[in-house]
This record gives structure tokens, C-alpha cells and sequence, in this order.
């Protein structure tokens, strides 16, 4: 959570003219549907059953379309992000959403292109096979500090910091797809690099990948 992964793939995808696949969005806009049909993050099946039933695609600009409606900002809201962590735990939730993930990766490389995908299960479950895998990190108190910085209130570091290692060990702990690195990614370490700097590494893996 809050290494920059978004903000890095995102202007990845850009620069390399390829689609941004947000996965946590996706995530995220399940949650969103969970807690407006006043279901209970808890239930594994009737979240399931929302993860399954949901129409979600990403319009022109990249952001998620929940059956039809923007999903933003709502998706990003406070309660969503509350519960998130519960409703992506679950086993069937995350079998529709990957086999989502990899129907939209398909259909992008079928156009000729590709995808940028984000998220912590990229490289470990979703995407083993993609042509570049990276596992960005940064210490959470770099971490904290970014987002205490883009929200304005630098004042707020320290309590970020709780709030990340917190929601870190949830997502390591879970029984499916834990955050883990896997051999064969390549690791950046973001603490002491620019956004920019972060995707001039990351494009230049992919630049050596088509090469080699
Ligand atoms: O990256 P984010 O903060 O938008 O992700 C929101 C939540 O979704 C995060 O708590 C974990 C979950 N998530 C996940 O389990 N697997 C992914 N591939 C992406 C996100």
C-alpha cells in the first residue's frame, strides 16, 4: 500500500502507449457494490456473488465502470477503504476478478498491445508469465510521509505509518494470494527515487526484455 505503484504504473502505461490495468479499482468497486446493497464484507458467498455479477470495465481514460456507473470518487472514499481488505480476501471474490484481470490482458494482446497491471498478486498469480514483473518497495515511513504529503497535511506521517503497517501485515497474512515476492521479479527499492526516476527503470526492463 502507498509504495507509488499507481501513480508509477499509470505513467508507465502512458509512456509505453499501453492500457493501465488498476486492479485494486476492481477491488475496490466490489466493495463499493458490497456496501450499497447493504451486504456484509464478512459473507464470503454474497461477496462472491457481487465479484461475480458485477459489470466492471475501465472507460477511455482509464477509470472503472461499475454496471454503468463511475465508480469514482466513491471507490476511493473512506468506507470503502475501510473495508476493502476484508471483501478482497476472499477466495471466490479474487477467482472472478483475476480471471477478469486475464480476460482483459488477453483481449489487450489480442489488439496488439498489452497491459500495465498493478497490484499485489501480479506477479505471483495473475500475470506469472508477463515479459517484465516488477515488486516495487519503499519503507513505510517513506510511504507515509508521500501520503501525508499529497493529502497536505504532513502533520499526519506518523499516524499514516500505523494505519500501513497495519493494513501491510493483513495483506501478507491473508490465506489467499498473500503480498509476496516471488523469484524471477525484479525489486525496486523507491525510497530514494523520483516518480520519475521509478519509471525510467521500469520502462527501461521492458526495453531490455524486447531486446533480449
Ligand atoms: O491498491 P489499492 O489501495 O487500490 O487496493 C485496494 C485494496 O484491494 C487493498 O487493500 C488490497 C486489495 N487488492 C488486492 O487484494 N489485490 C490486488 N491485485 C489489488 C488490490
Amino acid at each position: 500500500a502507498a509504495s507509488g505503484k499507481s501513480t508509477a504504473a499509470r505513467a508507465l502505461a502512458q509512456r509505453l502507449g499501453r492500457t493501465f490495468l488498476d486492479t485494486g479499482a476492481m477491488y475496490r468497486a466490489v466493495t463499493l457494490v458490497v456496501l450499497r446493497e447493504g451486504t456484509a464484507p464478512a459473507d464470503a458467498e454474497a461477496c462472491t456473488a457481487v465479484a461475480e455479477r458485477a459489470r466492471l470495465r475501465f472507460d477511455a481514460e482509464g477509470k472503472i465502470v461499475v454496471d454503468d456507473q463511475p465508480g469514482e470518487p466513491e471507490i476511493r472514499g473512506a468506507e470503502v477503504t475501510r473495508r476493502v481488505s476484508e471483501v478482497s480476501a476472499h477466495p471466490g471474490v479474487r477467482r472472478a476478478l483475476v480471471r477478469e484481470q486475464q480476460a482483459i490482458a488477453r483481449a489487450a494482446v489480442e489488439a496488439g498491445g498489452g497491459v500495465v497491471a498493478e497490484g499485489r498478486d501480479m506477479t505471483s498469480v495473475v500475470f506469472p508469465d508477463a515479459d517484465v514483473r516488477v515488486f516495487l518497495v519503499a519503507s513505510p515511513a517513506e510511504r507515509a510521509r508521500r501520503r501525508a504529503l499529497e493529502e497536505g497535511a504532513p502533520e499526519r506521517a506518523a499516524a499514516y505509518e500505523e494505519d500501513l503497517k497495519r493494513r501491510d501485515a493483513y495483506d501478507s497474512g491473508r490465506e489467499d494470494s498473500p503480498l509476496v515476492e516471488v523469484e524471477g521479479a525484479v525489486r525496486v527499492d523507491t525510497d530514494r527515487m523520483t516518480a520519475d526516476e521509478v519509471v525510467d527503470r521500469i520502462a527501461g526492463l521492458a526495453e531490455d526484455a524486447k531486446g533480449g
